[in-house]
């Protein structure tokens, strides 16, 4: 072993035994401790990944990135996952991507009509705005979260290409109605699957149906890198304009400290160049850099280990707050996993039922004051917050569920961190507040 591997050892030991010392278990104080929606797992694998990729000081997307490329790829069930640096530039990677003049006739062009809809996380809108395109917003049923799609075929126009949804806090969308709309009128399909890697629909991975899809690992995920994200598509092409998007816009593709890949560095003729000009240099998209660094990927190398027994610990939480919560359905709309999946939980939803003797605001301030923390379904009716009163866009359907999930929504966590005495003081904290409002 080499002086240099002998350091490196007795610094990956030292990261061990500091995690063992600084990260243990803290007792659960019902009322006192936080019971948070989210948050990250980790233990000493996910550090040591990290130094070890600190001591190598690549710094940028590198071998590790590599790797986690590939087994995101292998765990969604698709040809190629391409890391950025969060699920909002995952998204709009996905989406950009469709506007590439090298797509042809299939090509989105400003003005063409992306459906989606109103009751979601910004960033799965913003790309569609950010694209000159106008975003079609349509209903959500209150059971799923998810797309009401008795309205879909009807929102169908000649300048409609794509649709861009989210799998709602893990649960699927119909993808079997989705992708026949899709399918029939040659739309572009871009699956948000930022809440919901794991999930599944007819026992395939949701992620792996849409051309695109994208995954998000802010801490609150299914698993983290801090900051990143990740496109998937089953399609080369689609691969290459991603990354070319993703890595300013370039014409080449080789990876960071590569030169040459494609063995003709300098015998492109592109646009009004000179014949032979760097191919490094040669730009086919007006492009970004939204890359991962290494030590990012390395961190989400460990955690994608996790992941199964995340996805389990997830579903057991949800399981656990359903079956607790149904005597309350007087009061409460509990959330219904989608017709035919399998959801990778991201969060627990209930909408108060209209007509309960009490508000949103009333059981979210006794959780709150409990130290249960809550959140809302992100920005309820989009095209109510102040970002949206003038943007372009068409609306078809009432948006009354939109509205009543902006009014009457909330949801609470079901992260492997919730141990089951949280669980079982998350249902004493409710089951005492409807002693009060029954
Ligand atoms: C559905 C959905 N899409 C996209 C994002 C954006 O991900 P990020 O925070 O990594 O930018 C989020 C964030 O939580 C999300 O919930």
């Amino acid at each position: 072993m080499s002086k240099s591997d002998e350091i490196k050892q007795q610094i990956l030991d030292l990261v061990r035994a500091y995690y063992a010392e600084t990260f243990g278990d803290e007792p659960f104080v019902p009322g006192e401790t936080a019971v948070p929606v989210s948050g990250k797992l980790f233990d000493a694998a996910e550090m040591t990944n990290l130094v070890d990729s600190s001591l190598e000081f690549w710094l940028t997307t590198g071998r590790y990135a590599d790797q986690f490329e590939r087994e995101l790829a292998r765990t969604v069930g698709v040809r190629h996952a391409s890391l950025c640096n969060s699920g909002s530039s995952a998204n709009l990677l996905a989406l950009t991507a469709l506007t590439s003049p090298s797509l042809g006739d299939r090509q989105l062009r400003p003005g063409d009509e992306v459906v989606t809809v109103a009751a979601g996380f910004p960033t799965t809108v913003n790309p569609i705005i950010q694209n000159q395109l106008t975003p079609v917003f349509l209903d959500i049923d209150l059971d799923t979260h998810n797309i009401a799609v008795e309205n879909l075929a009807d929102a169908v126009t000649p300048r409609t290409k794509a649709i861009m949804l989210a799998h709602t806090l893990g649960n699927p969308f119909n993808l079997d109605v989705v992708m026949e709309v899709a399918n029939q009128h040659d739309l572009w399909l871009v699956e948000d699957n930022c809440d919901a890697l794991g999930s599944t629909y007819n026992g395939r991975v949701t992620g792996s149906f849409g051309h695109l899809a994208t995954s998000s690992f802010y801490p609150a995920h299914h698993i983290t890198t801090g900051e990143g994200g990740a496109v998937f598509t089953n399609r080369p092409q689609l691969k290459k304009i991603v990354e070319s998007f993703r890595d300013w816009g370039r014409d080449c593709w080789c990876p960071p400290g590569v030169d040459n890949t494609c063995g003709k560095r300098f015998e492109w003729q592109l646009g009004d160049l000179p014949y032979g000009y760097d191919h490094k240099y040669i730009y086919s998209h007006i492009g970004y850099n939204l890359k991962m660094t290494d030590m990012q990927a390395a961190v989400g190398l460990a955690q994608l280990k996790k992941l199964p027994e995340f996805i389990a610990a997830r579903k057991r939480n949800w399981q656990r707050l359903y079956d607790g919560l149904k005597p309350f359905e007087e009061f409460l709309i509990l959330p219904q996993p989608t017709p035919s999946s399998d959801p990778s939980w991201f969060g627990f939803l209930l909408t108060v039922r209209p007509g309960a003797p009490f508000s949103r605001n009333q059981i979210v301030g006794y959780l709150e004051e409990r130290k249960i923390a809550t959140r809302l379904l992100f920005g309820g009716n989009l095209i109510r917050q102040p970002a949206y009163q003038n943007i372009p866009h068409r609306v078809v359907g009432p948006l009354t569920n939109t509205d009543i999930v902006m009014n009457l929504t909330f949801w609470i966590g079901v992260f492997p961190g919730l141990t089951p005495a949280m669980i079982d003081y998350i249902l004493e904290t409710f089951t005492a507040f409807f002693s009060h409002a029954a």
